[in-house]
């Protein structure tokens, strides 16, 4: 693979590129590398953990059960997803086979540092006027560091390079919480943090 910098910030050669990535073991045991998905010039980028079993099949980002939450949210939000720019901070599938299940498994800080220069690179070549890192592992690959997501929820922080970013929960998160009214309030939280992102684009597209 050429360094970062030798390479075009075409998202399609991205793709292609990432396709033979051999940063770190997480290739072997995947079906294949799940890019992210979106026009070229979105301005909303969204950030997950990593592709599930559906999405390690599909080849697709956020198709599985987790993709289900993150649709209704983004709708009720006002937000088109296919106007959004999806993706992940790692690329491969991770997880421990049980029978005929494929457990998930959170991607440890070597892989998502390893695959953090497609991070990079897909947000040089889309730049986006907002990113949303869902979860701890997103927050982690999109600032570079351990971010708390409930200390930091509800603001936008902008880097030196301009990008501004906001944080919010992953939407399996969501899925796990056993409680039906904790489910209720923390999906709306969800759906919340999306309309403040929806109103940041207005803003800066108000700006442009
Ligand atoms: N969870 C993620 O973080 N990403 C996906 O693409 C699917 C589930």
């Amino acid at each position: 693979m050429a360094p970062a910098s030798q390479t075009s910030h075409s998202l399609e050669i991205l793709r292609e590129e990432a396709a033979d990535c051999r940063a770190c073991p997480l290739w072997k045991d995947a079906t294949q590398t799940v890019f992210g998905e979106g026009p070229q010039h979105a301005s909303l980028m969204l950030v997950g953990e990593q592709p599930g079993d559906k999405e390690d099949l599909a080849g697709r980002p956020f198709v599985g059960p987790a993709g289900q939450i993150l649709d209704r949210a983004l709708e009720q939000a006002g937000i088109e997803r296919k106007k959004v720019y999806v993706t992940n901070a790692v690329k491969h599938f991770k997880f421990v086979p049980r029978g005929k299940i494929r457990l998930h498994q959170k991607p440890n800080t070597s892989e998502i540092r390893a695959c953090r220069p497609w991070y990079e690179r897909e947000l040089s070549a889309i730049k986006p006027a907002l990113v949303v890192a869902m979860g701890a592992t997103a927050a982690q690959s999109v600032f570079g560091k351990i971010m708390p997501i409930n200390k930091n929820r509800g603001r936008v922080i902008e880097f030196d390079d301009g990008t501004r970013a906001l944080l919010t929960v992953h939407p399996s998160y969501l899925l796990r919480l056993p409680d039906a009214d904790a489910k209720a309030l923390e999906y709306q939280r969800f759906v919340d943090d999306f309309r403040m992102a929806a109103a940041v684009l207005r803003k800066s597209a108000r700006a442009a």
